[in-house]
């Protein structure tokens, strides 16, 4: 007997709202020029659905909430701590945790311990903070991702793999005593929220130990990962989440972490370790940066909210609903022709600008072009992922052309509905159908560091 698919819903119900302010299309081309064509600049207020990012706009539980009431708000020892500890050993794996504000607190910790001046950092695909502390710290980081990775519509289930070839020349290049270690972010946001596959995790590991170089993972996805390894890969299928995530997190040694991702918080983040040493160090220098080594400049009640999201992330229902979205959302887009990044990732749809705007050329910001228009549609937020964010060479000054030249549509976990995922189908559709009256920009201010979320652009004649 063939069985009809049904369809997912959202897990919960909605308790408390915030109401949603829409605007004129009049209003709205005000609010673009005041932000300088740039999203990030736009008032919250002034956007109808938001979907910049999915850090830290998460929508809290009741449970959680609930658990923000006993923050325990000593300076030292804070119960939370200890309970946001146990979590962490718990479904993480790792056995010493130090809190930080958010996940760059982490990477600027790891990195100012591990790298030396002149040293190299290999990892799959930039994440834009963590490749900028790691420039700080004195490394140079390199991108050891699989080239399927660079292709927005090749359909590789893991495209966020490492090539281990790639690693290997770079060990040949340098010397494996001048790599610290390397970073796997799973999933990896740049590409499009792609997931790492755990063969190639464990692949890497078994690499890594031959030549002594520590593996890092950039955990601030990683249930969405394992999420991906349940439905894709051969042998998983009836593992649960926490055991993949355990699995996953084993071929590592450490692991930074925004808990304002897949932790469904608003604030936080942590370091978590299994070497003694540099623990020791990590607790040393989290007082210099962030705040004492069981606070790391977060409230106890930022804790306490963040241990209880770690058990609601890796429910299946919960984690099954949030891709699901996404997927839906993509699913949609990709049978209407809109060029998006496949196969969709985990927590968002990324628009493939160059397809979508083939008249413009790079230099003149299709994504930020983009998302600029998408803005002006409807009144949605989106990111640039492409040229503006990818920053300039340090040698040569020039900027960085990256392959993929993204608009990122992405989603907060329970935060919309699908009728507001509906309005955004729509939207982008009205867009696409006028694509080829859209102009490009120019960069008409440009600040030094991270320069996507302060640049202006004006828009070319
Ligand atoms: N690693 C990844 C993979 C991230 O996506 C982010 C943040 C960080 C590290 C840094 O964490 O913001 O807590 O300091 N990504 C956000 C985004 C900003 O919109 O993708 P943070």
């Amino acid at each position: 007997m063939s069985q009809k698919k049904r369809s997912w819903a959202e897990p919960y119900k909605i308790k408390t709202v915030e109401l949603l302010k829409m605007t004129t299309r009049e209003e709205r081309v005000r609010a673009l020029a005041e932000a300088g064509n740039n999203t990030f600049l736009i008032k919250s207020e002034d956007v109808y659905i938001d979907l910049l990012t999915d850090s830290g706009t998460n929508a809290m539980s009741d449970v959680q909430w609930a658990g923000m009431m006993i923050g325990d708000e000593a300076y030292a020892g804070s119960k939370n701590f200890y309970n946001l500890e146990e979590m962490v050993q718990k479904y993480y794996g790792y056995k010493y945790l130090v809190p930080t504000h958010q996940g760059r607190g982490a990477e600027n910790i790891i990195s100012q311990i591990l790298i030396k001046k002149g040293d190299y950092v290999p990892g799959n695909m930039y994440f834009t903070t963590t490749r900028l502390h790691q420039e700080l710290a004195g490394g140079s980081f390199v991108d050891v991702i699989i080239d399927e990775a660079h292709d927005s519509t090749h359909p590789h289930p893991f495209k966020g793999n490492v090539d281990l070839n790639k690693l290997d020349a770079l060990v040949k290049k340098v010397g494996a005593e001048k790599i610290p270690y390397i970073t796997i972010g799973v999933t990896v946001n740049m590409a499009g929220g792609q997931p790492v596959s755990m063969e190639n995790l464990r692949q890497v590991r078994k690499y890594c130990q031959q030549h002594k170089i520590r593996v890092v993972l950039d955990a601030t996805r990683a249930i969405e990962n394992a999420y991906f390894i349940k439905l894709r890969e051969n042998g998983y299928t009836d593992k649960t989440i926490p055991e993949i995530l355990r699995e996953m997190c084993s071929y590592s040694d450490a692991a930074t972490m925004s808990g304002k991702k897949d932790l469904l918080v608003n604030i936080g983040g942590f370091l978590a370790l299994n070497e003694w040493d540099v623990f020791e160090e990590a607790r040393n220098l989290v007082v210099v940066y962030e705040g004492l080594h069981t606070y790391g400049g977060l409230a106890g009640r930022d804790m306490e909210a963040m241990a209880r999201g770690i058990e609601e992330a890796v429910q299946y229902d919960h984690i099954k609903a949030r891709i699901g979205q996404v997927e839906y959302v993509g699913q949609r887009l990709i049978e209407l022709g809109v060029p998006i990044v496949q196969p969709v990732g985990g927590h968002a749809v990324f628009l493939d600008a160059k397809k979508f705007l083939p008249h413009l050329k790079q230099d003149q910001f299709p994504a930020q072009t983009l998302a600029a228009e998408l803005y002006l549609e409807s009144g949605i937020r989106a990111m640039e992922r492409g040229i503006v964010s990818a920053g300039r060479n340090k040698e040569t000054g020039d900027h960085y052309y990256p392959k993929l030249e993204l608009v990122r549509l992405t989603f907060p976990r329970r935060v919309y509905t699908q009728a507001h995922c509906d309005v955004l189908v729509e939207s982008i559709e009205s867009l696409y159908a006028r694509r080829n009256e859209i102009k490009g920009f120019k960069m008409t201010y440009e600040p030094k560091y991270l320069r996507f979320f302060q640049a202006r652009f004006e828009q070319l004649k």
